[in-house]
């Protein structure tokens, strides 16, 4: 529906729970989201349930499943949750599940297409995130997507036996028409 130069961008179904199921225990993975403990196959079941039925205005949240352009082989999702309509705001978030395919391209090339959706579909004026200060990966892969570094949450989170800071990042809406002004898109078909 959405397309980058790597990834496309579609709806989320139920029939995506086997292949969530492949890679979502992984603690490689898992160690850079707010949760670190195995999810069965019926949580993710109800959370699909869930996220497949969202709007995003009433729910206040979109998830989509991000995949491979070329082969079309599912590579995990992205977010916007805590949607104000107040304010125009949301927050962002995304997995790459499988590690195999972490730091080739694929998560800035999703990330970039999200924040289009967000100023271009949804009409969003600010879009947020935060990281964990070790994942300097996801850091790069945003900063090249158009998001820029805004503060620290101090000792925020609590993974792998310490507390991290929470790194804050956020792109607006007029920086990032700059580079993407109405009527463009990050590629096509
Ligand atoms: C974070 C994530 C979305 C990034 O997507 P990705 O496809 O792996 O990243 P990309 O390949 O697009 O870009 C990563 C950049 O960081 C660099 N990088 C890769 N591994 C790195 C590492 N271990 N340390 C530092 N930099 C690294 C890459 O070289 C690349 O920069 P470059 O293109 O300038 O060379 C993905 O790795 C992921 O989902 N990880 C697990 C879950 C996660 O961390 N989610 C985000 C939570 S906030």
């Amino acid at each position: 529906m959405y397309y980058g130069e790597k990834v496309h961008l579609r709806a989320l179904e139920l029939e995506d729970l086997d292949v969530v199921m492949e890679n979502w225990n992984n603690l490689e993975m898992r160690q850079f989201l707010a949760t670190a403990w195995p999810m069965s196959k019926n949580i993710e079941r109800k959370w699909l349930e869930r996220v497949t039925t969202m709007d995003p205005w009433k729910d206040g949240g979109m998830v989509l499943a991000i995949e491979d352009k070329k082969t079309k082989k599912f590579l995990g999702s992205t977010s916007f949750f805590d949607i104000s309509k107040q304010n125009q705001r949301a927050e962002f978030g995304i997995a790459i599940h499988n590690p195999e395919n972490f730091g080739r391209g694929y998560g800035t090339d999703a990330v970039r297409l999200m924040l289009w959706v967000g100023f271009h579909i949804l009409g969003l004026n600010s879009i947020f995130l935060v990281t964990l200060d070790t994942n300097v990966r996801a850091q790069h892969a945003y900063e090249k997507a158009g998001f820029k570094r805004a503060g620290l949450y101090r000792q925020a989170t609590y993974m792998m036996g310490k507390f991290h800071d929470f790194v804050v990042m956020d792109a607006i809406r007029e920086d990032f028409l700059k580079q993407y002004p109405p009527g463009t898109q990050v590629s096509g078909p």
